[in-house]
């Protein structure tokens, strides 16, 4: 009896029994990147910038313009996994000279950067304006004002506390995360 060869059909059936058994590895390695994505700002994660030219890309100390306003960024991992799957890991930076920072801020500050949460703690909207007059961050929803030499204290409007703050310690040029947001982050619950 002749034997039926099928060149090629060994093969196809590994490339069956692989995909049956990649498909799962696969669909859990999208998962754990979107969880990724989905994780608060963890300790050595830097920043990407949200817009702008340089939209994705690291941000370096010097990118970073001195006095405000304020650059809005996602953090990111060190293995590249920017974690903007949820709104509320907005960050906003800002660079100042250290001597002009409280006590407290200057402690979580690294090369005079200061990192809040970009996230309006009144209502939620993105912190997202710069107020030259007063040098502080202010909310376009309903004129929050917010005092980024000191600990994002509220200086005016319905904000009913501060932004929380990241620790930062210096990284090649950037700075990254040293310890977790300091309180709740976003609006508040109603
Ligand atoms: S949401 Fe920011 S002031 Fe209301």
């Amino acid at each position: 009896m002749r034997r039926l060869d099928f060149p090629n059909g060994p093969l196809f059936g590994r490339r069956a029994v692989l995909g049956l058994t990649l498909t799962p590895l696969l669909f859990g390695a999208a998962r754990a990147d979107e969880e990724a994505a989905k994780m608060p700002p963890q300790p050595d994660d830097r920043f990407v910038f949200l817009t702008g030219p340089k939209k994705g890309q690291v941000t370096q100390i010097d990118d970073l313009p001195l006095g405000g306003p304020q650059v809005q960024a996602y953090p990111v991992s060190q293995d590249g996994t920017v974690r903007n799957e949820t709104p509320l890991n907005l960050v906003i930076l800002t660079r100042f000279d250290p001597a002009g920072l409280s006590e407290e801020t200057r402690a979580r500050s690294a090369a005079g950067v200061v990192a809040y949460s970009g996230v309006c703690t009144h209502q939620g909207c993105a912190v997202n304006m710069w107020s030259k007059d007063r040098d502080a961050f202010v909310c376009s929803c309903h004129g929050s004002v917010y005092d980024p030499r000191n600990g994002a204290e509220v200086l005016a409007g319905p904000a009913p506390r501060p932004l929380p703050s990241l620790a930062l310690k210096p990284a090649d040029g950037a700075v990254a995360v040293a310890s977790a947001f300091s309180g709740r982050v976003g609006g508040t619950q109603k």
